[in-house]
């Protein structure tokens, strides 16, 4: 296990939530699921990247037949003055009067939960539900109802357990935090 301190790029990140932490709060979120959903017939939608690990480690713990897709949002610069406009893309699958369970790495200040939420409604589940590994409830703006949080953290940056620094540290299977921020 990388113990102790790790540099990326120029920051310094020191272990924060070791993985025995993680997973326990992913079995606890697991037996909810699993005790909620399971006779609702849910489909997981995994945000990319962020997401990966945190949607593994959970699903192979969901104790009946799951549905799994991965959707990413892609930027593109707006046409209009809106600027930078961020589209879910992937969804193949038909979503109408579905349980949809987005899994998201963190909810921070809650712009792309939001964007994420309002483009799935389009397309009409029967529910929304959300279950995040980390939130920053300091930092979040959009008041979105989180069904399963795995973690509360304060505002500071992290990296590891999906969760990247310029693409750089979502290996890790610990959370870092970084120094002197
Ligand atoms: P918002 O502010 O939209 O942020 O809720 C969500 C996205 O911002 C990224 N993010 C982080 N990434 N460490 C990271 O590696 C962090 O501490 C952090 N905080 C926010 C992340 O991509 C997330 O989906
Ligand atoms: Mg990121």
């Amino acid at each position: 296990m990388p113990s102790g301190r790790i540099k990326v790029h120029d920051k310094t990140f020191e272990i924060f939530i070791d993985e025995s932490e993680i997973q326990k709060e992913v079995a606890r979120i697991a037996g909810e699921i699993n005790r909620d959903l399971a006779d609702r017939d849910p489909v997981f939608l995994g945000i990319l990247n962020g997401a990966f690990m945190f949607a593994s480690d959970l699903f192979k713990q969901m104790d009946f037949p799951v549905q799994i897709s991965f959707l990413k949002l892609a930027s593109y610069a707006g046409t209009s003055s809106t600027g930078t406009v961020k589209q879910l893309i992937g969804i193949n699958m038909d979503l109408k009067d579905r349980v949809v369970v987005v899994i998201e790495d963190i909810v921070d200040t809650g712009v792309t939960l939001d964007t994420i939420l309002r483009q799935l409604s389009g397309y009409q589940p029967e529910a929304l539900i959300v279950a995040t590994f980390l939130h920053k409830p300091e930092a979040t703006i959009h008041k979105i109802p989180l069904d399963y949080v795995g973690i509360r953290i304060p505002n500071k940056f992290v990296i590891g357990y999906g969760l990247d620094y310029n693409g750089y540290g979502r290996n890790f299977k610990d959370l870092y935090a970084v120094v002197g921020d």
